[in-house]
């Protein structure tokens, strides 16, 4: 039994282990590690041996070794590169690896995913093992499940990439690629809608798709999504901002993830952190910061004096509408026009943005304004000071409302750039309706 067991562990870490004899191939594919001089992808006494001899006149150095040896490629080999080699030392005792790195150079692809502290996954494109790791020094020690531990020093060539040179001779090269994959963390983990209608949550290892868990696998350039039925899914990941990605599958057909995060504090909704004030999210009728915010004051005197340079003159005709305001006008416009012609072009109380505070009309708010030179500048400008017009040209049956080039919503210049540059209404950047429900 005991016997079994051991054989079967040493399969597990056989499995760990690359190919042996990668070493010679790894020199003329792989990046220089410099202080290695000897060239055995470790950095230790006897390096410091061979550097230190030639320095004290007492050994030479082969071209490749004294290339190696100059740490800082200044073409001459001299004590400063024994202090930086012996820095190399240090770092390679001190940096643990946390975080994304493909592998190159073992037996095919692989990805190491390390936590901040003991655990990791040996990612291939078709499996996923945990493991067990300890570093101590330039070692590490990685176990995997149920395995024996292999073993590996570990030699930084800077802050993203390290060698790992097994107990085999054989040698990898460790690229960090948490930006390439995770995009600093945003890369998949969050909510998601779909443009096929499905919702997810999606983490870094796992996940929901319309609530059915998933395993999912950042794979270099390409996601893969587990289902609990065995379904694989593979697709390449593009992210076109930090709100959307594609994911182009491996079965020719494409899907768009728009990132939508729906928060309900206080009666207010929040979209993404963004507060959303339309026909399906309506505000509390006690909601009433009676005036127009900060933000928006300061940003729109920017924006007025910009306008100013171009002799375009702006100024709010109708900022901040209580409540009780807005139902009045909507009820005079339900007299005047009709319940129906009123809901296309005034909203009803608690689903005014007139009530965030974040909203206001420039100079006209009626046709004749669209027609002005202020409307084309607006319309080309006002992101550039966190605006966006809100409900635009052509786009009535999203946004609900018809096109009011005079209404602009303050989101700030970030989110307002991202806006404006994707061409779409807010409803649809975010993927949220507005319809009225009553
Ligand atoms: N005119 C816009 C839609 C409002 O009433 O808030
Ligand atoms: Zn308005």
């Amino acid at each position: 039994m005991k016997l079994l067991h051991i054989a079967a562990a040493a399969a597990l870490t056989a499995a760990l282990l690359p190919t042996a004899g990668v070493q010679s191939r790894a020199a003329d594919d792989m990046p220089l590690l410099r202080a290695d001089v000897n060239g055995d992808y470790l950095i230790n006494s006897q390096d410091m041996v061979l550097l230190s001899k030639f320095l004290l006149g007492a050994g030479e150095l082969s071209s490749e070794q004294a290339q190696r040896a100059d740490f800082d490629s200044d073409g001459v080999v001299d004590t400063f590169d024994l202090i930086s080699m012996r820095k190399s030392c240090v770092r390679n005792a001190v940096n643990d690896p946390q975080g994304t790195f493909s592998a190159v150079g073992g037996s095919g692809k692989r990805w190491f995913w390390f936590d901040g502290s003991s655990e990791g996954l040996l990612l291939r494109s078709d499996t996923v093992t945990p493991f067990s790791f300890s570093k101590w020094g330039d070692s590490i020690d990685i176990t995997l499940s149920a395995g024996a531990p292999a073993s590996a020093a570990i030699s930084w060539l800077d802050d993203e990439r390290f060698y790992l040179k097994w107990g085999n001779s054989s040698v990898e090269l460790l690229t960090r690629c948490d930006t390439e994959r995770f995009d600093k963390g945003l890369y998949l983990s969050g909510e998601y809608v779909s443009d096929k209608g499905k919702s997810y949550k999606l983490g870094q290892f796992s996940g929901t798709c319309g609530g059915e868990d998933i395993a999912i696998l950042p794979l270099g350039t390409k996601a893969q999504f587990i289902y609990s039925d065995g379904t694989v899914k593979t697709g390449g990941f593009s992210r076109s901002d930090k709100y959307h990605f594609t994911l182009d599958w491996d079965d020719g057909t494409s899907e768009k993830f728009t990132r939508r995060e729906i928060t309900v504090k206080d009666g207010i909704t929040y979209v993404n952190g963004v507060l959303i004030a339309n026909k399906t999210y309506s505000l509390p009728s006690t909601y009433a910061p009676n005036g127009l915010t900060a933000e928006f004051n300061t940003a729109f005197a920017k924006m007025q004096a910009a306008a100013k340079q171009d002799r375009m003159t702006l100024g709010i005709c109708s900022g901040y509408r209580s409540y009780s305001y807005q139902a009045t006008l909507y009820n005079n416009y339900v007299a005047r026009d009709g319940k129906a012609a009123a809901d296309t072009y005034s909203a009803r109380p608690g689903h005014s943005e007139h009530q965030t505070g974040l909203a206001a009309d420039i100079n006209y708010a009626g046709d004749s304004f669209n027609s002005t030179p202020e409307a084309k500048w607006l319309a080309e400008n006002c992101h550039k000071y966190g605006f966006i017009i809100r409900y635009p040209k052509g786009k009535e049956s999203i946004t609900g409302y018809k096109y009011e080039g005079w209404h602009v919503r303050y989101l700030g210049e970030e989110l307002a750039g991202l806006v404006h540059d994707s061409g779409l209404t807010l409803e649809e950047y975010f993927a949220i309706d507005s319809k009225y429900s009553y």
